[in-house]
């Protein structure tokens, strides 16, 4: 049996920072599911598919290869063998990520992979329903959140990094608009699940989460 930790939360709870820094320390295989959403949303993009059809959507998924490898000791996207990492937090990505990933179908896939993931490696993966739903009998389960004000400050330094302009005021719109979308999506929405660690990083260092979690892992152990 592989050794499963879930961390789910909001954007821009730092769950993708800490989750790469955690799974490196521990020797976790690291899957961003937000990112997986991502990839389908780029190639919606790419295709010049519209929202509205639902249909086309779901069948990128048999046409795509998602992998996550890492690359100088950092984690990286391929999508269809095109290392995509730095195109997946673009304005237009952001835009329609949420509202992909609440098609029925493009989840159901993509759990299937996330699953198959996990079936013979230890994991760890960040999400919105990984506790609740792709995993609810996962070794940990941590519920990552802080203030929007917060999150927003935080993706604002995030985006300036990899050149991508974003006002404060845009993202924090954005993270609110996500939030809602996130939470009250039909299937995996946004929730703590009953049995998951709530840690409230607002006012914590990157550093000091990464401590609080680890340890709460290497207690399961
Ligand atoms: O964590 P993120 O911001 O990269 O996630 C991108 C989008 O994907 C976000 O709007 C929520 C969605 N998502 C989801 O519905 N389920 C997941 N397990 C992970 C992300």
């Amino acid at each position: 049996m592989s050794f499963i930790v879930a961390i789910d939360g909001p954007a821009g709870s730092g769950k993708g920072t800490v989750t790469e820094i955690v799974s490196k320390k521990l020797g976790l295989v690291n899957i961003g599911s937000g990112a997986a959403y991502r990839c389908v949303a780029l190639e919606t993009i790419k295709r010049g598919i519209k929202l509205g059809e639902t249909q086309k959507i779901v069948d990128i998924l048999n046409e795509i290869n998602i992998e996550f490898k890492i690359e100088d000791g950092k984690d990286v996207i391929y999508l269809n063998g095109e290392n995509v990492t730095n195109n997946l937090r673009t304005k237009e990505v952001a835009k329609i990520v949420s509202q992909v990933s609440s098609i029925k179908e493009v989840r159901f896939k993509l759990n299937d992979i996330f699953r198959k993931c996990a079936y013979d490696a230890d994991v760890i993966m960040e999400g919105r329903d990984i506790g609740t739903y792709v995993f609810p009998n996962a070794n940990v389960k941590i519920y990552l959140d802080a203030t929007a004000e917060e999150r927003a400050r935080r993706r604002f330094i995030q985006n300036q990094e990899i050149g991508v302009e974003m006002s404060y005021e845009e993202i924090l719109e954005n993270i609110r608009i996500r939030d809602k979308n996130d939470m009250e999506k039909e299937i995996g929405a946004l929730k703590m699940a009953e049995d998951a660690i709530y840690v409230d990083s607002s006012n914590m260092t990157i550093e000091e989460v990464v401590k609080q979690i680890v340890d709460i892992i290497n207690k399961k152990k």
